[in-house]
C-alpha cells in the first residue's frame, strides 16, 4: 500500500524535518515503496484517509509532531505509524519529565535547576559550576539553547529559552565528550562521539557545518557495551517503541550522564542515527525499511 512520509509541520525544527523527510522519501522510493510527502501544516490529517494511505512514516521533529499530538490523532484515525506512541512521545519531548523518570530508576543525569522569571539567576553558576547550558524543556536541534558563564548570561539565556517553552532548565556541563546512541526496535546499534568545531553542538554544527568530527562507534570495549546497555534501559524506561536516539555526555573519568531521548531522530545527511546504523552494517535505505517495518507490530 501507500506510505505517507509525514514531514514539515509547524515546530521550530520544521526545516530539519523537511531535510529528513526528503531523505526518507527518496530512500523508500528507491526500494520500490509507493511513498509520498504529507505536510500536516498544509493539510488536515484526515487527508491521509482520503489519500488511501495505509501507513505513516513520521519524521516530524519537535512540537506536535514529536510530542504525541499527531501520534494520538493517527491512533484515532486508525493509521499505523512509525516510532513511539503517545506516552513515550509526550514524555520524551519534555526534557525535565524525562529526567524525572530516568532519575526515578537510578539512571544518571546531569545536575540541573528549573528556572522561572523569579529565579536567582546569579546563583545558578555557583550551584551548577561553569559553564551551564540553559535550554527549553521542550525542543530539539539546540534551538533556544545557550552556553552561559555568568549570571547575566543565564538571565538572557532564560529569556530566549522561555520563548520556546515556559519550562526552562539550567544544566550542569559535563565535559568529557558528547555522544549519542541509536536504538532500533529496542536494540542499541552503536554510539557516536561528536566533536564540534564550535563551542557546542548547536544548530549550525548539526546541519550546516562540515567541520564536526564524528567517530562511530564513539567508545571502545566495555565502555561501548555499557553505554549501549544504558541507552537500551533509557529507551525501555521511556516506553519507546520502533526507534529512538538517546543523547548522553561523558565526564573525564568516563562516567555517563543521559541528556535526552529523540523519539523522531533526524535523518538528514548530517544526522547521527544513520551514522550509527551504518556502523551496525545497515545502509540508509535498509534502515528506512526497518523503521517502516516496526509499524506492523
Ligand atoms: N531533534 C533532531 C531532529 C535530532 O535529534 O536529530
Ligand atoms: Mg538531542
Amino acid at each position: 500500500g501507500k506510505v505517507a512520509v509525514v514531514m514539515g509541520g509547524r515546530s521550530s525544527e520544521r526545516e530539519v524535518s523537511l531535510m529528513s523527510g526528503e531523505g526518507v522519501l527518496q530512500a523508500l522510493r528507491s526500494q520500490g515503496v509507493d511513498a509520498y510527502a504529507f505536510d500536516p501544516s498544509e493539510r488536515p490529517l484526515t487527508g491521509l484517509i482520503d489519500d488511501g494511505c495505509d501507513r505513516a512514516f513520521l519524521i516530524l521533529h519537535g512540537g506536535e509532531g514529536e510530542d504525541g499530538t499527531i501520534q494520538g490523532a493517527l491512533e484515532y484515525l486508525g493509521v499505523p505509524y512509525t516510532g513511539c506512541g503517545v506516552m513515550a512521545s509526550a514524555i520524551g519531548m519534555d526534557k525535565w519529565r524525562t529526567k524525572l523518570m530516568w532519575q526515578a530508576v537510578g539512571l544518571p543525569v546531569p545536575a540541573y535547576l528549573l528556572l522561572d522569571e523569579k529565579s536567582d539567576f546569579d546563583s545558578v553558576i555557583p550551584r551548577l559550576g561553569s559553564p551551564v547550558f540553559v535550554k527549553p524543556s521542550n525542543g530539539g536541534s539546540s534551538v533556544g539553547v545557550t552556553r552561559c558563564r555568568t549570571g547575566a548570561e543565564v538571565r538572557a539565556a532564560y529569556e530566549l529559552a522561555a520563548r520556546y517553552d515556559p519550562l526552562v532548565l539550567a544544566e550542569q556541563a559535563i565535559t568529557g565528550g558528547e555522544y549519542s546512541c541509536a536504538v532500533l526496535d529496542g536494540k542499541a546499534l552503536a554510539t557516536v562521539k561528536i566533536e564540534p568545531a564550535t563551542e557546542f553542538y548547536d544548530y549550525e554544527a548539526k546541519y550546516f557545518r562540515d567541520d564536526t568530527v564524528y567517530t562511530c562507534p564513539g567508545l571502545t570495549g566495555d565502555a561501548e557495551t555499557q553505554a549501549r546497555q544504558l541507552a537500551e534501559v533509557a529507551y525501555r524506561v521511556l516506553g519507546a517503541t520502533g526507534w529512538a536516539r538517546i543523547d548522553f555526555l561523558a565526564d573525564e573519568a568516563g562516567g555517563i550522564y543521559l541528556l535526552e531521548p529523540n523519539t523522531a531522530p533526524g535523518m538528514t545527511s548530517h544526522s547521527l542515527f544513520p551514522m550509527c546504523a551504518r556502523e551496525a552494517g545497515i545502509s540508509y535505505e535498509q534502515l528506512v525499511l526497518k523503521i517502516l517495518d516496526t509499524t506492523l507490530e
